[in-house]
């Protein structure tokens, strides 16, 4: 019954930060998604008779990957494997699924926040035992055996239903279809206090969540409207669509801004939230609030004791390079460690295993704890419904009172994208060929405190990783940074992240944008960017 078909290898099936990412069309070729998926087989060891866990989030070709990985996992000799219903399953829940039942590992079906349809994004992401993604010990011995392959096995059976719940068998092994809710949801049940969630809402309180026609949109309407009785409505986009029903399902203000004008405008309900194409992202917006990704890592930090996941307190934050440092601001006040992370959810992972950190966060609209090994965005969303019912002030009050007690960190993001690599690369070497030379220099009325390629020491296994991106500090708390995007999939994306920090309370309310001015300006003198990528402004600005 199991067919071995001879194959030859493909150019670049290198996984880069969340796996392999290409166009629909590079997957759909013949054996290109039966080379990558063999070559994880090939890889691993240890794994006949364990379980796999498979699911995606529901783009454009997920369901024929997902036959094809039903039927090698078999041919490979999984004894187990947990397919989500429709071939779904939000990355967290993927996460919440291997840790539950102490699978070997799963496989995620996602480009995450990139488009889908059949001229969009596709993905193929292995996660380890721990439910976080590999790490690159193994993605790139992955990576070695794409070059050599030659064969690959696959059992012969027709298709399998994907859409009845239940047990059916391929040879040895049990292909069990699962509800991809249920789990997750009874993992949140434990973190959070629902019954004080469910009171906030019989109080009145309204809520839209927008799941951007991708994956969160049964995880939200089973937990916020059938759980915790939120009004039937609330999420909206909530069918995920193979396209996404042309959505860019990635949460910020632009992408989302439906979402945004609503809460902007004078029909405004109490709260608002989205998260991405396959559930790990999320955008926190206030009424008249857009709480940026940093700012809602240190409020979440300073009030994760408020549930019952985390009662006895955290044991630290890690947040990556670029976020910003308010943060540091909440692990000072509490007493707790800070680590500094180069980007990449996977540099977690050690710090989360070892307990040195019970939450972390990214400026690129991830946050997460220890719960699963992925940034999960209802698990955001959740924790801020927590602290909301608690303490039952607009969200708003409560990010300004944070401001005042901490500090604020003006934060924002200036991306260049689809610039030609030779101008990105351009760009960088101008900062990394001054960078030794930046300290005590100043700019106006910015001095230059310090300077550095960031380069990471795991304090955990040891290992380093470096250029992670340049970083120019100021004497008085502002930063530049400037690193190239590792997740486009067109010509190269110049990320600019630029701080203030801002300790009174009276220089609060500025306008983001003209609070960062100064920062802007010097780091556009610095980078020659506009002469450089032939672009006066960003192409987007959050
Ligand atoms: C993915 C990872 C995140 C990371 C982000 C960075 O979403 O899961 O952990 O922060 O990529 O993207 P960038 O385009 O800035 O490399
Ligand atoms: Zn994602």
């Amino acid at each position: 019954m199991i067919r071995t078909v001879p194959t030859q290898p493909f150019d670049g099936q290198k996984p880069g930060t969340s796996g392999l990412r290409k166009k629909v069309p590079v997957f759909q070729q013949p054996h290109y998604v039966e080379n990558f998926v063999q070559s994880i087989f090939d890889t691993l060891e240890g794994f006949a008779g364990k379980t796999l866990v498979v699911g995606g989030d529901g783009r454009f070709y997920n369901r024929e990957v997902v036959q094809k990985i039903l039927k090698m996992a078999a041919a490979a000799g999984f004894g187990r494997i947990k397919v989500g219903q429709g071939g779904l399953m939000s990355t967290p829940a993927v996460s919440a699924v291997i840790r539950k039942y102490g699978a070997f590992g799963g496989i995620v079906l996602s480009a995450s926040h990139n488009p889908g349809g059949p001229e969009g994004d596709f993905g193929i992401k292995y996660n380890i035992g721990n439910g976080g993604p590999a790490p690159e010990k193994i993605t790139d011995a992955i990576f070695a055996r794409t070059k050599s392959i030659s064969e690959f096995k696959i059992a012969d059976v027709p298709d399998i239903d994907i859409d009845q719940l239940g047990e059916t068998k391929i040879g040895d092994t049990v292909v069990e279809v699962v509800d991809p809710v249920a789990d997750y949801a009874e993992l949140m049940g434990k973190l959070f206090d629902f019954d004080a969630i469910r009171d906030l809402f019989k109080s009145g309180f309204t809520m839209r969540f927008d799941a951007m026609s991708a994956i969160t949109g049964p995880y939200a309407r089973r937990i916020l409207e059938d759980q915790l009785g939120a009004a039937a409505g609330t999420v909206v986009n909530s069918t995920p669509l193979p396209d996404f029903g042309g959505h860019h399902p990635d949460p910020n203000p632009v992408n989302a801004k439906d979402l945004y004008d609503l809460m902007m405008g004078p029909n405004a309900p109490d709260f608002g939230a989205a998260s991405d194409g396959d559930g790990d992202r999320n955008l926190i917006i206030g009424r008249g609030i857009f709480v940026t990704p940093s700012d809602s890592l240190a409020i979440l930090a300073a009030h994760a004791h408020l549930a019952p996941g985390y009662a006895k307190g955290i044991s630290g934050i890690a947040r990556s390079m670029p976020t910003s440092l308010a943060a540091d601001q909440v692990a000072k006040a509490m007493g707790v460690g800070i680590y500094e992370t180069p980007t990449g959810w996977k540099f977690f992972g050690n710090l989360l295993d070892a307990d040195r950190v019970t939450i972390c966060g990214e400026e690129s609209a991830g946050t997460g704890s220890n719960h699963v090994r992925e940034k999960d965005g209802l698990w955001a969303v959740l924790l801020w419904l927590t602290l909301l019912a608690k303490r039952r002030q607009p969200t708003l009050d409560i990010v300004r009172e944070h401001w005042a007690k901490y500090g604020r960190n003006y934060y924002s993001r200036h991306d260049y994208e689809a610039v030609p690599t030779e101008a990105a690369n351009a760009v960088m070497e101008a900062v990394r060929s001054q960078i030794t030379s930046l300290p005590g220099k100043s700019f106006g009325a910015l001095k230059v405190k310090s300077a550095d390629d960031f380069a990471y020491h795991d304090p955990v296994d040891g290992s380093d990783s470096k250029n992670q991106g340049l970083r120019v500090l100021f004497e008085n708390g502002s930063r530049i940074v400037y690193r190239l995007s590792g997740t486009g999939t067109e010509g190269a994306t110049l990320r600019v992240y630029l701080e203030r920090y801002e300790a009174d309370p009276a220089h609060h309310g500025i306008e983001t944008q003209a609070a960062l001015a100064d920062v802007i300006a010097v780091a556009r003198q610095l980078s020659g960017i506009a002469e450089k990528t032939g672009m006066a402004e960003p192409s987007v600005v959050t």
